[in-house]
């Protein structure tokens, strides 16, 4: 039985990953952070029951914390680590940028040093970010497009891309990029841009929410589904030899395009409930986003499958569910 270890398990990725590792057959360890209130909601229903899920277990870690890594992966000794964990959101990372490069950049570093020094390093996936390429300097994007970070998190993102190249030039190590365009899901947290419309339209839909503040709505990303893209991931891995691949759909929208196809689902205008809020807005734009697949299609063999229309409904249709046990709450008088 391989032996998977995933940090950011708890987060949207990890927890589509963990369903596509345990379903392979993967023995799965995922890192944890404490906290003071429950924070495995994404994935519960694979760990409720450690009798019925034994092949999933959970560790308390931190990528602050180099020694514990270090230990974590001598315990474990995996076969493939898959290092999502980090202060994934772009704007608070102007708020708190020593700590995300605390978490992002040298986190890696710190995961990277403890895998390199054990008998048989294990094949090593870095969540690498098509925020690297922020003011883009070619559109679409690819492997050898140069990167041009304009946040925090995508400067700690660049630190890290090069680091896994250079353990993987320096100590041979199996190390790759998987350089992902924006991917969504109804596991999405909600202060991201795709899940903050798909909650905000249902509640306003069913009459729990009145407003939606929102940005710069003018930004355009290549948005895919998180299902898809952990697929891609884990064929990295699988290769012959370690490389860097761009993970894309090749098609990219307006956050006004998301709007249009949400709030119209829902037979709402949003421009009658859309405000604007400066706090929404980055010191730093990235303005357009679009990849270019074509080397993942062609050495991986990976195809997004969920269209642009058919994610938007998915994360829709999740939250509609949401807003309607919230309303039933709500209607008995302890919502
Ligand atoms: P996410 O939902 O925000 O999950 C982030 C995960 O990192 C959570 O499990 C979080 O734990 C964990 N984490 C945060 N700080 C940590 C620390 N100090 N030590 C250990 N773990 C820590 O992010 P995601 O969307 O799944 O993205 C996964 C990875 O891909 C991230 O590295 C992100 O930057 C990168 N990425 C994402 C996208 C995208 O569009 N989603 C695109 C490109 C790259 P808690 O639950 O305790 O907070
Ligand atoms: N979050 C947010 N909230 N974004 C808004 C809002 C708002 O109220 N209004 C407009 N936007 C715009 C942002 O300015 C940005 O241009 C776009 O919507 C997308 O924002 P996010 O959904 O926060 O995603 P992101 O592109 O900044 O970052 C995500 O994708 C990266 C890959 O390119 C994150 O998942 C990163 O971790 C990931 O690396």
């Amino acid at each position: 039985m391989k032996k998977a270890l995933i940090t950011g398990i708890t987060g949207q990725d990890g927890s589509y990953l963990t369903e596509l590792l345990l379903d392979k057959g993967y023995e799965v360890y995922g890192i944890i952070r404490r906290s003071s209130s429950f924070h495995t909601g994404r994935i519960d229903h694979l760990y409720r029951d450690p009798h019925e899920q034994p092949a999933l277990k959970l560790i308390y870690g931190d990528l602050t914390d180099g020694g514990d890594l270090s230990t974590v992966v001598n315990e474990i000794q995996p076969d493939e680590v898959y290092n999502l964990g980090a202060q994934s959101h772009v704007r608070v990372s102007f708020d708190m940028p020593i700590y995300t490069a605390d978490v992002d950049a040298l986190g890696t570093l710190r995961l990277l040093e403890a895998i390199r020094t054990i008998k048989n390093p294990p094949r090593f996936y870095q969540a690498s970010s098509s925020e690297m390429y922020g003011k883009v300097v070619e559109t679409p994007q690819t492997e050898k497009t140069p990167f041009y970070p304009r946040s925090p998190y995508g400067c700690a993102k660049v630190y890290s891309y090069w680091q896994t190249v250079n353990y993987r030039e320096a100590y041979d190590l199996f190390a790759c990029n998987g350089i992902l365009f924006n991917h969504e899901s109804p596991r999405r947290g909600e202060t991201f841009v795709t899940r903050k419309i798909t909650r905000a339209a249902t509640r306003i839909k069913l009459g729990l929410q009145k407003d939606l503040y929102l940005g710069n709505v003018d930004a355009k990303r290549d948005w895919g589904f998180a299902g898809d893209y952990v697929e891609a991931m884990w064929l990295m891995l699988q290769q012959d030899a370690p490389d860097d691949y761009v993970v894309a759909t090749g098609e990219n929208h307006s956050v006004c395009e998301f709007l249009d196809e949400v709030f119209g689902r829902l037979d709402l205008d949003w421009s009658e409930y859309v405000k604007k809020d400066p706090k929404y807005f980055r010191p730093a734009e990235v303005d357009i986003l679009l990849g270019d697949p074509g080397k993942a299609k062609k050495e991986l063999g990976w195809r997004p499958r969920v269209t642009f229309k058919e994610l938007a409904q998915m994360m829709t249709e999740a939250d509609m569910k949401l807003a309607e046990e919230e309303k039933i709450l709500k209607d008995h008088g302890r919502g």
